[in-house]
């Protein structure tokens, strides 16, 4: 999805829910290339908290937004319930997994390729339903970067 052809009223908080999908795919991608199992694991950690944060300000701010303005909408969101639950529960796992262990290339995988799908749906069905609704997300811009910025730290 090219940012600058999104509506001034959707641009910013869907630039900064991009944004977190294109720095995950790269932690993905920096997996990928890792060959020892140090770098696997904090990777894997680093990817664990980015999409923690991500989900929670999805949930907590941005899809409460949109909730009511279809009933398309709404199914959209009540799937992105669903994918984020199973999300979760497979970061949970990974977390639990120790450095060097051999199942941590298989639980990354699988996170990986699901996440993977949940973002897809997100930008090409739910990000253009936004668009085309023309739902206003200024406020919801500024609410999302605050929150973000919050848990980071929280985390750090
Ligand atoms: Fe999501
Ligand atoms: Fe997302």
């Amino acid at each position: 999805m090219d940012k600058a052809k999104i509506p001034v009223a959707q641009r910013a908080a869907l630039a900064l829910l991009l944004d977190d999908h294109r720095e995950v795919k790269k932690l993905f991608g920096e997996f990928e290339k890792s060959k020892d199992d140090a770098a696997k694991f904090s990777i894997s950690e680093k990817t664990c908290q980015m999409l923690s944060v991500h989900a929670q300000i999805e949930e907590e701010i941005f899809y409460p937004a949109l909730r009511g303005v279809s009933d398309k909408i709404d199914d959209m969101l009540n799937e992105a319930a669903v994918e984020h639950q199973v999300a979760k529960d497979l970061i949970a796992k990974l977390e639990a997994v120790d450095e060097g262990d051999a199942m941590l290339e298989a639980e990354y995988k699988v996170l990986t390729e699901y996440v993977g799908h949940h973002v897809e749906e997100e930008e090409t069905e739910l990000f253009v339903q936004v668009i085309k609704a023309g739902i206003d997300l200024k406020d919801v811009a500024e609410q999302l970067k605050e929150r973000k910025s919050e848990l980071l730290m929280a985390e750090a």
